[in-house]
């Protein structure tokens, strides 16, 4: 959606993956809080979205969305003042359908006095579920919400979570600033492998405007190994997902904060250039020894070796899966280990990697060697 947001896909924290419907104003507060005191803030993680269950059960006498008073008693526009106080931005959560997932009030055919009303709260980031819908198709549900935040002159992200039901990708680049391609993640490696494999079909859809939404970061919620976040995390940068931390930022981890607070593998999901990454080569048992890449600006190429097996095993990438000429030498660097390990491979580079483990590196070709990536 060209409405001069999402340039790069969307960072911060949002509310569900961790806390579900137990939310409150305070949650929120202290979130905002933790993602400026450790340095979350500082490299980008800068929306504070909330998710399902922060509204009361009916609408008000004048047809307008009430905060739930128990979990929201100051309401919105206070939360969405103390946020900007802390140079964040405020995130929201409303239905394409009668009634939220959590039976919420709906914004299907009050998709302008919603949108007039949390323009006039300040928020700033939008995500729109599929709940209760009415068979109607998305075509003629999400559309309208797109013009109703439009009209109310606020700049407001468009997130679209259809869940890849009716292939959002095709139809909803000109409607939201980022689409789900899958069901909902969960805190598991079988989740996320297979939540990856989908995305990864839509890549050619996704761009500075609009991107492809692989569901948010389960990192540090406990159901995977260190391994495995880091290859969630790495394989989530690469295909330009948004980066939405999903675990509880107060009370983080130093290894979870270690992974997510990679700079260089941040500036890989958000390098201008905007191309979504893919799975390029599999090898081995079930296709589990993988190669992905795509193109960054610059000339140069992030690689993940992403181990799928269930031992250690040595993963390799050669040029010609990468659109380079054999004889090209490149420059490697390891984005995990943040040093340079190679000057001049030349024709393949293979590592060990250990299982559900993923390596990534920039890879340079050097000067005047053109990548067709
Ligand atoms: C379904 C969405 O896919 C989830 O991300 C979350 O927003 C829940 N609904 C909330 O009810």
């Amino acid at each position: 959606l060209h409405n001069g947001l999402a340039q790069t896909p969307q960072m911060g924290w949002n509310s569900w993956n961790f806390f579900a419907c137990n939310i409150n104003e305070t949650v929120i507060k202290e979130t905002a809080d933790a993602i400026v005191s450790t340095g979350l803030a500082d490299l980008g993680y800068v929306h504070v979205n909330i998710d399902d269950c922060w509204s009361n059960a009916s609408r008000n006498s004048k047809g307008e969305l009430v905060p739930d008073p128990k979990t929201f008693p100051s309401g919105i526009k206070a939360l969405a003042d103390y946020v900007h106080d802390k140079g964040l931005k405020l995130g929201i959560y409303s239905d394409a359908g009668v009634f939220t997932c959590e039976v919420r009030p709906g914004s299907l055919f009050y998709e302008n006095i919603d949108a007039e009303l949390f323009a006039s709260w300040g928020v700033d980031y939008l995500k729109y579920d599929n709940c209760y819908n009415l068979g109607i198709k998305p075509e003629d549900r999400y559309p309208p919400m797109r013009d109703a935040l439009n009209a109310t002159k606020r700049r407001i992200f468009y997130s679209i979570c259809e869940w890849g039901v009716d292939d959002p990708a095709l139809w909803a680049g000109q409607v939201g600033n980022s689409w789900r391609t899958t069901d909902d993640i969960n805190d598991s490696w079988v989740s996320m492998t297979a939540i990856a494999d989908i995305n990864d079909k839509w890549a050619a859809y996704a761009g500075p405007g609009g991107w492809n939404d692989p569901d948010m970061l389960e990192v540090g919620n406990g159901g995977m190994t260190y391994e495995e976040y880091r290859a969630h995390f790495s394989i989530w940068a690469l295909m330009k997902a948004p980066l939405l931390i999903g675990c509880d930022v107060r009370n983080i981890s130093s290894e979870t904060m270690e992974i997510v607070s990679n700079k260089e593998i941040i500036a890989v999901n958000q390098d201008p250039l905007g191309v979504q990454g893919r799975k390029v080569y599999v090898s081995g048992p079930d296709g589990c020894q993988q190669v992905w890449a795509g193109p960054l600006s610059g000339n140069r190429i992030a690689v993940a070796l992403w181990n799928r097996c269930s031992t250690a095993t040595i993963i390799t990438a050669s040029w010609e899966v990468l659109g380079l000429q054999s004889s090209i030498g490149v420059s490697i660097r390891d984005l995990w280990q943040g040093k340079e390990i190679t000057r001049d491979a030349v024709a393949s580079f293979g590592v060990r990697v250990d299982s559900h483990d993923c390596a990534m590196y920039i890879f340079t070709p050097d000067p005047g060697a053109l990548s067709n990536m």
